[in-house]
This record gives structure tokens, sequence and C-alpha cells, in this order.
């Protein structure tokens, strides 16, 4: 029987070259997005592979959240990859802070992954399955120095620190935990300048993710296997 990996923010960059990814070897993808309607690259996908499906998700609807874990009670998730993600504003220095924005960006990265992670733990639970919250280096205090960023940097480091806490939490039940630092990536967010392009992103994050075993549990890595300071 196949794997299934369940993953949010499947219509493009990061998300969508691992649902590519995913579905070439064969698994099952469960992929979601807030709009399948104008998400043409992934609806594409469909003419390809058999076993992929698309739901429609925001990931900081913790309604939605709940319906679609309860329209997919039956379902194993092997792989729960939380890559959703939003930067929030770019070029702003100390003394500029946009509240607003950091709540936002906090929402996405920080808060809806946990949440995503407790509705869905019968889906991880039953395949005792593996989360992959998809952080970044920007997150790491060893990392850090540049300053700046202040948004985008706590909400990924706070992400981490759920993440650690979910590798030991899911230990009884065997459902493991990871974080990843995908690279610097051509995407959206990565913008041109990014130094690999999402399909080399996904196919070492992928390598990484197979090869997983239990002694990474609560680690942070990049697509090369390199564990990152915290
Ligand atoms: N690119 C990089 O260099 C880089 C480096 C380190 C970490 N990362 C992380 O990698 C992940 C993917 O990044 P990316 O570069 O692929 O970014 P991207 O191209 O900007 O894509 C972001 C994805 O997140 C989705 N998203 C944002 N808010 C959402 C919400 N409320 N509900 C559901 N989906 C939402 C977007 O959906 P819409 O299309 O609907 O907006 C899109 O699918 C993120 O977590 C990011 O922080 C990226």
């Amino acid at each position: 029987m196949s794997k299934t990996l369940f993953i949010t923010g499947a219509n493009r960059g990061i998300g969508l070259a691992l649902t590519r990814a995913y579905l070439s070897d064969g698994w099952q993808v469960m992929a979601t997005c807030r709009d399948p309607e104008s998400a043409n690259e992934l609806t594409a996908l469909i003419e390809e592979f058999d076993k992929l499906e698309i739901f429609a998700l925001d990931v900081t609807d913790y309604d939605a959240v709940a319906d679609l874990s309860n329209e997919l009670g039956d379902a194993d998730f092997d792989l729960f990859i939380n890559n959703a993600g939003y930067y929030g504003p770019k070029g702003y220095g100390f003394g500029e802070t946009d509240v607003d924005e950091w709540r936002k960006v906090f929402e996405i990265n920080t808060i809806a992954p946990l949440k995503l992670a407790e509705a869905f733990y019968p889906q991880l639970k039953s395949s005792q399955g593996l989360i992959a919250n998809m952080s970044s280096k920007m997150g790491s205090m060893e990392d850090n120095g540049s300053g700046g960023s202040y948004i985008y940097r706590s909400s990924k480091a706070a992400l981490n620190s759920v993440t650690k806490s979910l590798s030991l939490d899911g230990l009884v039940d065997g459902v493991n935990a990871v974080a990843l630092h995908p690279g610097w990536v051509q995407t959206d967010m990565g913008g041109p300048n990014a130094l690999i392009t999402p399909l080399e992103s996904a196919t070492g994050l992928k390598y990484v993710l197979d090869n997983f075993s239990e002694e990474q549990n609560g680690g942070f890595f990049d697509p090369k296997g390199n564990s990152i300071p915290w």
C-alpha cells in the first residue's frame, strides 16, 4: 500500500514541488491550498497522478481545519508537512514594527502548524506518522549574524519551539516531529536571487525525510541532511 502525505500551501513554491516529488514516488498526496480554483499548476497534476486529492484549506481557519479532519477521519498520514508560510513585511527596521503584520505572521507560521498537528493527530497516531514543520534558518539564534527581520525570525524560532515539544509529546504514540530549513529557494517568498530551485529543495528535503530515523526526532535539518543549530 502506498504511503500518504498531507501538506499545506501546495499550490505554489516549495509546497507544489514537494507535492510533485511525492506523487512521482508513488505516494498518495492530500494537498491543501487556500483556493483550489486558482491553483492551476496543482490541479494540472491530477491529469498525471491519480493519487492526488486536493482540498481547500486556509490554515488559520480552525473551524475549517476541524471539518477537514472529520472528513478525513479514517485516513492515515505517514507524513504531515506544515509548509504554508508567510514572510510579512520586508525592508522595515527597528522602530517600524507593524504589530498587525506580526500577529498575522505568527498566526500562519506558528499557531496554525500546532493547531493543525492537534486537529490531525488521530490520522498521525494511527500510522505513527512524522510531522515536518517548514521552518527557516532565519529562526536560528546561532545563525542570526545580521539582526533585523524581527517578525519572520521570531515566528520561525517559535515554530522550532513548537516542533521540539511535539517531538516529545508524540513519543508515547510513536509520532515524531522535525523542523526543516528548505534552503534559500527561488519562490515568491525567496525571490529570484535565491540559491536553489523549488525542485532542488524538494528533492533534498524528501531525501532527508525518506531517511528519517528516530534519533533525528526533534531535530532541525536542511535539504542536505545537515543539522542546523537552534
Ligand atoms: N523560499 C525560501 O527561501 C524559504 C526559506 C526558508 C523557509 N521557507 C519556508 O518554506 C515554506 C514555503 O515557502 P515558499 O518559499 O514556497 O513560499 P511562497 O512561494 O510564498 O508560498 C507560500 C505558500 O503558503 C501559502 N499560505 C500562506 N498563507 C496561508 C494560509 N493562511 N493558509 C493556507 N496557505 C497559506 C500560500 O498560499 P497562497 O498562494 O494562497 O498565498 C503558498 O502556497 C514557508 O513556510 C516558508 O516560510 C522558505
